[in-house]
């Protein structure tokens, strides 16, 4: 949206459109969601006007007040759900991982978190015929843990019947045993992932905005994102914010940063996934060695939350923990060379 489109809102001139782009408020929608305080700390206007500019966006964006049940359902029901294709799994989760909300996956070094995000960012461009959402991905890697050559192998490593949906999806000619066109697909699918590292907390923060940008820009293309995996969310801000006296500091950031993250979802129907290291120290003095980093802030803003842990061999537990709508519940799957597979 270009700047002078701001400008129509009032007690905005040019000045003011160039803060509000910088701090990343380019479309009403992403104003109209805005809070007052949040846009007079981050575009340096007054907490009046920044209320002001709110409500003015909300009625230009058409969004923000209240919605008849009707149009709640009408959003609802262009949640998308993206399969593990692991039945034991996708039951667990009612069907799969949800569009407009953030699933948090936690776990222990090893547990198979990044797995579960590399997966994902090959599922979620599957046709909806096989499980996916048709949708490119966006991967905020912050511990240099991407590998392309994942992402290759469970591509091969999809069931026969995905590839050869997937690949007359795409109008590539062949089939699931034919590598020329297996070779062809691996390709198009990296080329369809969004891979930015983060190198400390602020640059992950800035990296949620390019996101948003990113996933407008991609709205009305044939891919449009569908799925932003932040692996790990929290590994930098655990890193940089240690003392005691920084704890609530360190909240109050990945509250935005999650507030952020959650925005992209909501606008642009997207999935997001974020993972979050569980303490492995059993005689942790502090709480519970299972409990994520982040503690309550980070639960509040994630609608699932998937706790994975090891079990024998390539065994993995995954364990869905305070969903609001699903029974708690455990199921079983492993990691593969081929991706993650049912039991
Ligand atoms: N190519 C592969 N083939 C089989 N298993 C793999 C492969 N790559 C990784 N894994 C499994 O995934 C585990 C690492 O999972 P990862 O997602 O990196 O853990 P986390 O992100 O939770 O620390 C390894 O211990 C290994 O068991
Ligand atoms: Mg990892």
């Amino acid at each position: 949206m270009p700047e002078s489109d701001l400008e129509e809102l009032p007690g905005v001139g040019p000045a003011t459109a160039d803060k509000l782009h910088d701090a990343g408020f380019d479309s009403y929608q992403s104003l109209a969601v805005a809070s007052p305080s949040e846009l007079s700390n981050t575009a340096d206007v007054g907490e009046s006007t920044a209320a002001d500019i709110v409500r003015a966006a909300r009625s230009a964006a058409d969004i923000g007040g209240f919605e008849t049940g009707s149009t709640v359902l009408e959003r609802r029901n262009e949640i998308g759900k993206l399969s593990w294709h692991i039945d034991e799994v996708d039951d667990l989760l009612g069907g799969g991982i949800e569009t407009q909300s953030i699933t948090e996956v936690y776990g222990e070094f090893g547990a198979g978190k990044s797995q579960v995000t590399h997966q994902m960012a090959v599922n979620v461009q599957l046709p909806q015929e096989v499980g996916g959402l048709h949708g490119s991905a966006i991967f905020m890697d912050s511990e240099d843990t991407f590998r392309p050559e994942r992402i290759d192998d469970m591509v091969r490593g999809l069931p026969d019947e995905a590839i050869d949906a997937t690949l007359e999806d795409r109008d590539i000619e062949g089939s699931a045993d034919d590598e020329d066109a297996v070779d062809e697909l691996v390709e198009d699918v990296l080329e369809k992932i969004h891979v930015a590292k983060a190198f400390n907390s602020n640059h992950q923060m800035l990296l949620a905005e390019k996101a948003k940008e990113l996933a407008g820009e991609h709205e009305d293309s044939e891919y449009p994102v569908r799925l932003l995996c932040v692996d790990s969310l929290t590994a930098h801000f655990r890193a940089e914010y240690v003392g005691r006296g920084e704890l609530a500091d360190r909240q109050q950031k990945l509250n935005k940063h999650l507030h952020d993250l959650d925005k992209v979802g909501n606008l642009y129907n997207a999935a997001v996934i974020v993972t979050n290291q569980v303490a492995s120290n059993p005689d942790s003095y502090f709480g519970d060695p299972t409990q994520p980093i982040g503690g309550n802030i980070l639960g509040h803003k994630s609608t699932f939350r998937i706790y994975l842990r090891k079990s024998k061999g390539d065994k993995r537990i995954v364990r869905l923990v305070d969903a609001p709508n699903l029974a708690d519940g455990e199921a079983v799957m492993r990691v593969q060379d081929e991706g993650l597979k049912p039991e």
